[in-house]
């Protein structure tokens, strides 16, 4: 019960990663706000949670959506944010639409910074945490992947700047690395045509099954979110199976 009265709001949770970790915040008696722009999913959610849980609708999209959703939060304080919606578009870059580029990084980058800071001033007041849902692509290029991999560069480089900022006052500020995770959107449409797959391939997990579950990214969020690692913050947490080590 490491969350046992604690209010913690997690975005995303309508699926994959944000859903796991909801549940793994629940199991563990976290007072849960979830959010996502797909609400059936998110009603799912909430109903495999049980007990009491604030479903809220929102499109990362829309500034004023995710404050709302923050706001909503936080009616009786907040102790942890967990930013883990996230898109995913592949494509060769020669024939990438700036119009996609610019939607990824609003979805993935801009709406982290904007959830960041609405939250903030609540979690001066808890002493609270913020853990952000990176990617190897934020610490390393991945090919056909260029608006992804900036998008979650942009995440780390706003983890680290934020805890700086806010060490002093007691906020932490974290994220989470993940490789290849089961989740739909792994499962979503790779790119096609003229595509070096072996330079696709060139990084995968070392692990037998290295292949990552939902479940297991969900623990290295609740494990940041944590007072075990009370300790640490500006910190990134790779959860790969071993990709990145070489
Ligand atoms: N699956 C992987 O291999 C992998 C690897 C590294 C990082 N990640 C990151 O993990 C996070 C979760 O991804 P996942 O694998 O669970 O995928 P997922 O597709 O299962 O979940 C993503 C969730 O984000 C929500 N979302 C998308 N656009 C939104 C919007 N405009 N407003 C509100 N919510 C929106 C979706 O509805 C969905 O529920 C993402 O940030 C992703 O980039 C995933």
């Amino acid at each position: 019960m490491r969350f046992a009265g604690k209010k913690v709001l997690v975005t995303g949770a309508a699926s994959g990663i944000g859903r796991a970790t909801a549940l793994l915040f629940a199991r563990e008696g976290a007072m849960l706000t979830i959010g996502d722009i797909n609400e059936a999913g998110l009603a799912e959610t909430a109903a495999m949670i049980g007990g009491t849980v604030r479903a809220v609708p929102y499109d990362a999209e829309d500034h004023a959506s995710c404050r709302a959703l923050v706001e909503a939060a936080s009616a009786n304080g907040l102790d942890v944010l967990c930013n883990v919606a996230g898109m995913l578009k592949w494509g060769p870059t020669a024939t990438y639409a700036v119009e996609d580029f610019e939607r990824l990084l609003r979805i993935n980058t801009t709406s982290v910074f904007v959830l960041c800071q609405a939250a903030l001033p609540h979690l001066l007041a808890t002493k609270g945490n913020i853990v952000c849902v990176a990617s190897t692509a934020g610490l390393s290029g991945i090919p056909y992947s260029v608006a992804y991999s900036a998008s979650k560069h942009a995440v780390v480089g706003m983890i680290k700047s934020m805890a700086l900022e806010y060490a002093a006052a007691g906020v932490r500020i974290n994220g989470v690395c993940p490789g290849q995770v089961a989740t739909p959107m792994t499962r979503a449409a790779p790119p096609q045509g003229e595509i070096d797959w072996p330079l696709v391939m060139r990084n995968v997990p070392k692990l037998a099954d290295g292949i990552c579950d939902p479940e297991d990214i969900a623990e290295a969020l609740a494990f940041l979110a944590s007072d075990a690692s009370r300790k640490t913050t500006g910190a990134l947490l790779a959860v790969d199976g071993g990709q990145l080590a070489g």
